[in-house]
């Protein structure tokens, strides 16, 4: 029985082979990984909901009672991760049977569930102890929402998967990919995936608007298209070496009042100049 199968239990590639799916070096490397934090930086189309999508029934299945929970811009994105991971089980013979279950969520005779969220922050809290939290569509998630679902693995020490393709310079899968601390990154350009006709691909280079080629397939951080000065060129402004011109605040809380007529002040210690 699988769900008693303990080399399925201990390499999630098996289960993918068993739904039938021959993965893609990349993708067994992430249903193999042991990192708590992932980032999936792949190209449309190339796998990268199927992939998570493996790895939330592994976790399901296998680390019982998990919390496993979806989240995507919207709902019905979320509801289309959790369709893939339901086909998953489906594909498997229902491994383990459901107590409870709704377009939205499954709960499994073992205790786990596996919930999409919904891509509002005010209706999302509630969540606690998530084994897995994955984010599908990441760069496009807003980052309240991110900020209100991390806590949800605090306590459980869960896992984390954001995967995406970039959606320019800005916002928490921009920041994590750039400069986060504690991720595993993984990039996969449309002409890594065997799926993808390389001369399919050669037409969308030619009818795509440059940018959204080089974010969609090339999994490239492009400039956002609404600002005025490029990220690159805002950062090559800041001078870490330069020393201040003043080593002390231009304004103090004296200097103020002074200024407005009003006499000294109660600064507080260690504010005057
Ligand atoms: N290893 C694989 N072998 C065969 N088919 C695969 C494999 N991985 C993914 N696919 C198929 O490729 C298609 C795209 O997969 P998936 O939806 O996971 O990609 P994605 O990266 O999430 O795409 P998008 O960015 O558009 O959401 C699906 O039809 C899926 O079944
Ligand atoms: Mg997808």
């Amino acid at each position: 029985m699988i769900a008693q199968d303990l080399a399925l239990a201990l390499d999630p590639v098996l289960l993918a082979q068993r739904v039938g799916l021959d993965l893609d070096p990349w993708q067994r490397d992430v249903l193999r990984s042991t990192e708590q934090q992932v980032i999936l930086n792949v190209s449309r189309q190339a796998g990268k909901s199927t992939a998570s999508s493996l790895l939330a029934l592994h976790t399901a299945l296998y680390q019982s009672p998990a919390l496993v929970l979806l989240l995507a811009p919207a709902l019905r994105q979320a509801q289309e991760l959790y369709r893939k991971v339901k086909d998953a089980w489906l594909a498997l013979g229902q491994p383990v049977p459901t107590v409870e279950e709704s377009a939205l969520r499954m709960e499994l005779a073992n205790g786990s569930r596996i919930v999409a969220l919904p891509g509002k922050e005010a209706t999302i809290r509630g969540f606690s102890g998530a084994a897995l939290l994955l984010v599908d569509e990441a760069s496009r998630v807003p980052d309240d929402l991110y900020q209100a679902v991390r806590p949800m693995l605090a306590v459980s020490g869960g896992r984390i998967v954001l995967l995406s393709t970039p959606w320019g310079k800005r916002g928490f899968f921009f920041e994590e990919w750039v400069n986060g601390i504690g991720w595993e990154r993984i990039r996969i350009t449309a002409d890594q995936c065997p799926r993808i006709p390389a001369d399919w691909l050669a037409r969308e280079r030619l009818s795509l608007p440059p940018h959204a080629y080089r974010s969609e397939y090339m999994c490239e951080f492009g400039e956002t298209l609404d600002s005025v000065f490029g990220h690159d060129d805002i950062q090559a402004a800041f001078d870490p070496p330069l020393v201040p011109l003043f080593d002390r605040p231009l304004f103090t809380p004296q200097s103020r009042e002074a200024a407005s007529g009003n006499g000294g002040g109660n600064a507080p210690k260690g504010a005057t100049a």
